[in-house]
């Protein structure tokens, strides 16, 4: 079993990643809450795999146990959805004691961690990320979050969940698009800030790299950690994690989010901005080439079809921006990441 520990004074939790998690959640939560009822909040998808096993290790522990099913997917993200969380919340007579369970990928962990930030003003919840994604990012670092008809993610919080449990042997049902998707995070991070994890994925390939998920999960999560530890409500530093995703976003709203997924936007987006920025000398020479390379051996997209006008338009619009000016996030080379000012006029230098 690997841990790691996110250091923020009270609010310091531990994420757990190993294999066969789900069936001994139940005596680990009861640890950490002396609530009499755990509700599991999961998606259509996730929920007939895997709440059974979660539930029956809760009541083992002897909590009662509520489970609340969403259709899955990014529409469910809502505001009418997160209502139907809270009156399930309400019906089951859950209390400020008891403790809610996001089972389940992106959509389910942002959503419930909202749910659970503001139903009573506030009550505990855990993570047990199904996804890639969720494993290395989302289920991290307490931004929780629904989306608006305007835009993703406009309403949410900075809210920490009390432990994340990961585990891997989840991943043999994952989607294998879903899993590169999420491979497209994990070079990020080999990208921004762990030169060794980056050659570990191109020495391994997507073939051998499953023997190594929990390292390279763990080597993930660490990073995350140590980010969120000094900059806890993303003004600063924090902003290296959107590496690739500038332009990531720009794609996915480009096509209505549902032709590229997160991951794949985001590869199109870290490639992109790479050849910019070594064109214009703030890259070393060669960087390009081996994100390319490693996003190739990884079943990602290199390019996404639209023009470099639409990107730009996208840009603008981008929530990140503040004034006349947009802060990106560079790469010095493989391992070193800079954030980066630069003036909506010259948005188009970086596409
Ligand atoms: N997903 C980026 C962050 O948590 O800051």
């Amino acid at each position: 079993m690997e841990t790691v520990t996110v250091n923020l004074g009270k609010k310091t939790y531990t994420i757990e990643i190993a294999f066969n998690l789900l069936s001994s959640v139940g005596p680990k939560i009861r640890a950490l809450s002396k609530g009499e009822i755990a509700v599991i909040v999961t998606d259509s998808n996730v929920g007939p795999l895997y709440a059974k096993t979660v539930e029956a290790s809760l009541k083992a522990a002897g909590f009662k146990v509520e489970i609340i099913t969403f259709a899955a997917g990014e529409q469910s993200k809502n505001l009418h959805t997160l209502s139907t969380i809270y009156a399930a919340l309400a019906k089951a007579g859950v209390t400020r004691s008891d403790v809610l369970v996001a089972l389940g990928g992106g959509v389910t962990g942002d959503m419930a961690g909202l749910a659970a930030a503001t139903f009573l003003r506030g009550i505990d919840f855990v993570q047990i990320p199904t996804t890639v994604l969720a494993m290395v990012d989302s289920s991290v670092g307490g931004k929780v979050a629904v989306d608006l008809p305007e835009g993703k993610n406009l309403v949410g919080a900075f809210y920490q969940p009390k432990a994340v449990y990961i585990d891997i042997e989840v991943l043999q049902t994952l989607d294998p698009r879903f899993f590169y998707d999420g491979m497209s995070e994990v070079i990020k991070y080999g990208c921004i800030n762990d030169p060794a994890l980056f050659e570990l994925l191109e020495k391994t390939g997507p073939k051998q790299v499953p023997q190594y998920l929990a390292v390279i999960i763990a080597a993930c999560c660490n990073i995350k950690a140590r980010i969120v530890e000094r900059d806890e409500f993303d003004t600063g530093e924090r902003m290296v994690l959107n590496f690739g995703h500038t332009l990531g976003h720009a794609i996915e709203k480009a096509y209505n989010y549902n032709k590229y997924s997160h991951g794949e936007a985001v590869a199109v987006g870290m490639a992109t901005i790479t050849a910019a920025s070594e064109k214009a000398g703030f890259t070393k020479a060669g960087t390009t080439e081996r994100i390319k390379e490693l996003l190739t051996l990884y079943h990602l997209p290199l390019e996404a079809g639209i023009t470099e006008e639409q990107m730009a338009d996208a840009v603008r619009l981008d929530k990140k921006k503040k004034g006349h000016e947009l802060t990106i996030v560079l790469l010095k080379e493989i391992g070193t990441s800079f954030l980066k000012k630069i003036d909506f006029k010259d948005v188009n230098k970086y596409i």
